[in-house]
């Protein structure tokens, strides 16, 4: 039996709940003062105020004192693209100099770029690097992470790209949730022939990722100049009938009508959605589909915010992620995502905890398990250097992590 009691935090935030909180549940964190929590065999199993740890239990145990500090769950990062060979350097330099994201694609640059690195690199290479962007997210708090393939669009790469994150997940502390996303871009031969590759997507590789295990998720960048709203349902439908659960890159550019498919279809999350309508909201928050909300992206890109205040005035869950990729979005930082959430897209200091917590877990479809300290759920906990949550955007870019502790282990000190 391993034990672990945390105890005497100035604040112990659980986030706690089972199932995403949706707009202005948001705001409720449930702290904690003079806060303790007990992990045995890597599950909470008791949370509750310092004086009231039963004797019987704090004697076997090893205990970190957490006196001047906060306690919170660790953060679920529920959208990213960190598999990937090369980096696209020169392309933020384009940027830098006024050329805009669509354009660079439609030069060859963008997503097919990292394509054409990544088929190029070996599987060895993809987990060195992979475990160095999990050692770096964990240093930030992050105790669960997705990933995407996306970086193949051919059979080999998209099914090395899901080995490597099966791999990485059996060798790093941290979980990673794996989904393929193998309509991600349209390869260069089958410009003009867009069906013709979903079909490939649907009939060749769909069936070998089932086969293998290789994925929980099915993602597609639903865009106008990528795949069309018809094409995204056609291959996140063919998902579904494997048993995936859909994921969509929705509204992000264009307003193509994502946000709506998401609701039809009954994705767990749609993602982005800077240009999502007001329809597309509602029939998300009659669905239960988690809004991924990527400020990251939003902010390299030089685009305007998500509409993140609107979405939960009108009841929507806001889950928030970095989105982290070689293109659009080269960063793993959570401190810059909370600074951006915080400052530039309204959201509270709650609100903001929630959307990197127990709403992460929700856009995971694992708010059962994961994303608050609730008795039965994982010990993946974050203690924070400060007395109060509300140094954590404070402490404008920096992170403000001390511990991290996965599975009642600690992982990051
Ligand atoms: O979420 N929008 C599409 N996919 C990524 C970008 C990936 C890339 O540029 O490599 C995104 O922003
Ligand atoms: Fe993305």
């Amino acid at each position: 039996m391993n034990r672990l009691i945390i105890k005497n935090a100035s604040q112990l935030v659980t986030c706690s709940g089972f199932k995403a909180k949706k707009g202005k549940e948001m705001n409720q964190l449930h702290v904690i003062g003079n806060g303790a929590v007990i992990v045995e065999d890597g599950h909470i199993m008791w949370v509750g105020k310092t004086p009231d740890i039963p004797r019987r239990l704090e004697k076997v145990a090893e205990t970190i004192d957490a006196t001047g500090k906060t306690v919170l769950p660790g953060f679920v990062d529920s959208h990213t693209h960190f598999v990937f060979g090369g980096y696209r350097e020169e392309e933020y330099a384009w940027r830098l100099a006024g050329h805009d994201y669509m354009t660079i694609m439609e030069k060859g640059g963008g997503i097919v770029n990292s394509v054409k690195q990544t088929q190029g690199a070996s599987l060895d290479e993809l987990i060195r690097k992979g475990m160095k962007r999990l050692d770096s997210m964990m240093s930030f708090g992050v105790t669960t992470v997705e990933g995407k393939s996306g970086y193949g669009l051919d059979m080999d790469t998209e099914i090395k790209q899901l080995q490597v994150m099966k791999k990485l997940n059996d060798r790093h502390k941290m979980d990673v949730i794996p989904t393929f996303l193998g309509a991600h871009a349209v390869p260069i031969n089958y410009k003009g022939r867009e069906d013709a590759f979903i079909d490939t997507m649907i009939h060749d590789v769909l069936p070998e990722v089932v086969g293998q295990n290789l994925a929980v998720f099915c993602d597609v960048f639903c865009e106008k100049g990528v795949f069309t709203v018809e094409q995204s349902k056609r291959m996140l439908l063919a998902a579904q009938a494997k048993g995936l659960k859909a994921k969509i890159h929705a509204d992000e550019i264009v307003p193509l009508g994502g946000a709506e498919l998401a609701a039809e279809i009954g994705a767990v999350s749609a993602d982005h959605l800077l240009m999502a309508s007001d329809e597309g909201i509602k029939a998300m928050v009659e669905q239960n589909v988690v809004a991924t909300l990527l400020p990251g992206t939003a902010f390299s890109l030089k685009e305007d915010y998500a509409r993140a205040r609107d979405m939960m005035d009108a009841g929507l869950a806001v889950a928030l992620a970095t989105d982290f990729n070689p293109g659009s979005c080269f960063t793993e930082s959570i401190p810059l995502i909370i600074a951006l959430a915080t400052l530039y897209m309204n959201m509270s200091i709650e609100e903001t905890i929630t959307a990197l917590t127990l709403n992460g877990a929700a856009a995971l479809d694992l708010a059962d398990t994961i994303g608050s300290i609730d008795v039965g759920k994982k010990g993946d906990l974050v203690i924070h250097e400060f007395p109060s949550y509300k140094f954590i955007p404070y402490h404008i870019g920096v992170t403000t992590v001390e511990k991290v502790i996965k599975e009642g282990q600690v992982i990051f000190d």
